[in-house]
């Protein structure tokens, strides 16, 4: 996830592009550059490794000047955070710049193509290959629109583009699949953004682009055409948010418009990984391949997880999966505990450290324990170039885009997605998968995305809020709150449980089900509910049994099951109905009402959502 920013008009372009990063510096800040079509024809170019006060320190000293540019702020997926990577690129004689948001999957292929075609490359970045295409499509011709057109029907991925050229000094092109972008209208002056906050003090006329939209910008005019050419005239919206609500996408919090983001975050974890070409999709998990070809996983007969939090519990979730797709066996380790345990860890252990921020104390603690043993190591984590990928043998970025909410949401699903792309790539090694098992795997993930908008299209329905809201009226004064599940929806149990305590206060214990008996079943009467998960899968009778003995205790029951279960309803005072998955699956569905009721609790109680009291997004201490 990166921020773009274009403008094409009358006023000096430098500030504009400086100030439209800053609004998008939460998409992204390992580096920012702008690119510049002075008034002299010249392409100016400035670029900095880290956040966006690096450039503004930068230009402060030698200022392109001129009236049309760019600008990008970067979330790193190809190539180190470094000045080289940074955006924009240009082609080979710099008369072409590209910024570039998304991932291109087929670059590998089209790079050895252009530098057998004698283009030079300079930095590890898909992105450059795109401007050396477009160099390559323009040759003699003019045509600067056509050669993006023909540019973008070779990529495969997502992509958000905005381009300028020395030899088209009037226009900014941008062009958007599967990444966000939109047109800004103004007098005399039109711009270009990866989010509405970037260009909002500047116009409130405002353009989305779709998928497949190309957009041709002058100061006058923008014209917008499908990558065929054909003309195109979307809808202009009036945006009347202040910049406060724009920078939340309109959302009241950050913990909300996280949730919203989850189906493009789940999209974006598979991006570059499942190539979905003919006859079937294909696994490419890059860094692993690299892991095999250097020996590191020659030895490894288990898995040790490590994290903390909620990556703990994603952790858990896939431990199921991975488990039955490789035969491994698979530990949890939380990392607080292990660093200080004496842990029975060497070469044949594959430790996989997961953590979004990539700088939790206790994790680092943990992995450079297993690092001194020799065991190999692969970071999960959604940030790049953070310390856990400095101890690391290998890398799988989540690639969820910055998460600003203390609260984790997109980065759990992310999570799981990735480290069920992991297990099938090492079921698929060890043969303990078949084929046609990897393949409805990868489709179950390919699914995931648009499954996951309906789910949270169930909760804009008039119905969904009702429920969401008499549930939420039953827990947020209760004193103790208690979650259950067996399986997979046992740690979705302890992880509902955590944002309920997190985020309201609400005092919230997950258990496994059955696990209820032994214990925590004493807990149960009229004023304590019990959420459970009861979706479909292998033991959905045995929670059944779990809810009946504890409405047998007189608690409130909340169940959250599978669309079309109707049965269930006799059991419970509420149900919440998500639609139907693989069962390994559920849980990337099943994660959004339990996220959505502690949020409408913290709001119900008048929490501080994306700030919840004594927490901090980053645990960097111990
Ligand atoms: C809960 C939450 C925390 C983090 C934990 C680990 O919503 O956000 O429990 O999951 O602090 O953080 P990372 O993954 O950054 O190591």
């Amino acid at each position: 996830m990166c921020g773009i920013v274009g403008y094409v008009g009358a006023r000096h372009a430098t500030p504009i592009l400086l100030d439209g990063l800053a609004r998008l510096e939460y998409r992204g800040y390992d580096s920012a550059g702008i690119a510049v079509i002075t008034s002299t024809g010249e392409l100016q170019i400035a670029k900095a490794q880290g956040r966006l006060q690096s450039l503004r320190t930068l230009v402060a000293t030698a200022e392109p000047v001129g009236v049309v540019g760019i600008g990008h702020t970067r979330w790193a997926t190809h190539g180190r955070p470094n000045d080289v990577n940074a955006h924009p690129h240009g082609d080979c004689a710099d008369r072409i710049t590209v910024a570039h948001n998304g991932i291109i999957e087929n670059y590998a292929s089209l790079r050895d193509e252009l530098m057998a075609k004698g283009h030079t490359f300079r930095s590890q970045t898909d992105t450059e290959t795109l401007a050396h295409l477009i160099e390559e499509e323009l040759g003699d011709s003019d045509d600067l629109n056509l050669a993006v057109r023909n540019t973008l029907k070779r990529v495969t991925g997502s992509y958000a583009i905005a381009v300028v050229s020395r030899a088209h000094p009037g226009r900014v092109i941008g062009a958007r699949k599967d990444s966000p972008l939109i047109v800004g209208l103004g007098v005399d002056e039109n711009f270009l953004a990866s989010d509405i906050p970037a260009i909002l003090k500047h116009t409130r006329e405002i353009v989305q682009l779709d998928d497949g939209d190309i957009a041709d910008l002058t100061a006058t005019t923008v014209t917008i055409s499908d990558l065929d050419g054909h003309p195109r005239q979307p809808p202009t919206l009036h945006v009347d948010w202040n910049i406060e609500a724009a920078e939340r996408g309109g959302y009241p919090h950050f913990f909300a418009k996280e949730i919203a983001e989850q189906p493009d975050a789940a999209h974006r974890a598979l991006l570059g990984r499942i190539i979905t070409r003919e006859p079937a999709p294909t696994l490419a998990l890059d860094a692993l391949d690299a892991l095999v070809a250097s020996g590191r996983l020659d030895a490894v007969r288990r898995i040790t997880f490590l994290g903390c939090g909620t990556s703990i519990h994603a952790a858990m979730i896939a431990r199921y999966a991975i488990e039955r797709w490789a035969r491994l066996p698979v530990d949890v380790a939380i990392a607080s505990e292990y660093r200080y345990a004496d842990p029975v860890v060497g070469p044949d252990t594959l430790c996989i450290a997961i953590s979004q921020s990539g700088e939790t104390a206790d994790i680092l603690a943990a992995t450079r324990l297993a690092r001194e043993a020799n065991a190999p190591i692969i970071a999960v984590t959604n940030t790049v170039g953070s310390a856990i990928t400095r101890l690391a043998d290998g890398v799988l970025y989540q690639q969820a885009g910055p998460e600003i909410s203390v609260a984790a949401t997109k980065s759990f699903i992310a999570t799981v997605m990735t480290l069920y792309l992991l297990g099938a790539w090492l079921g698929r090694r060890a043969q303990t998968l078949s084929e046609p098992e990897e393949q409805a795997i990868l489709h179950a993930l390919l699914d995931i995305p648009e499954q996951m908008r309906r789910t949270l299209a169930t909760f804009e329905t008039r119905e969904g809020q009702q429920t969401l809201a008499s549930v939420t009226g039953r827990l947020k004064d209760c004193a103790s709150c208690l979650y259950i599940g067996r399986g997979v929806g046992y740690p979705l149990a302890l992880e509902g449980a955590l944002k309920l305590k997190e985020l309201s206060y609400v005092h919230a214990e997950g258990f496994a089900a059955g696990e209820m008996k032994h214990g925590p079943i004493a807990l149960l009467d009229t004023a304590t509910p019990l959420v459970a998960i009861a979706t479909e899968g292998k033991t959905y009778e045995k929670v059944v049994s779990n809810i009946q003995e504890a409405r047998a205790r007189d608690a409130f029951i909340v169940a959250l099951a599978t669309e079309g279960d109707d049965a269930i309803r006799q059991h419970a005072d509420a149900v919440i109905a998500v639609p139907r998955a693989p069962e390994f699956f559920a849980p990337l569905l099943t994660v959004i009402p339990l996220q959505l009721l502690a949020y409408q609790v913290a709001l119900a109680r008048g929490c501080n959502v994306d700030q919840p009291r004594n927490l901090a997004k980053s645990v960097t201490v111990e």
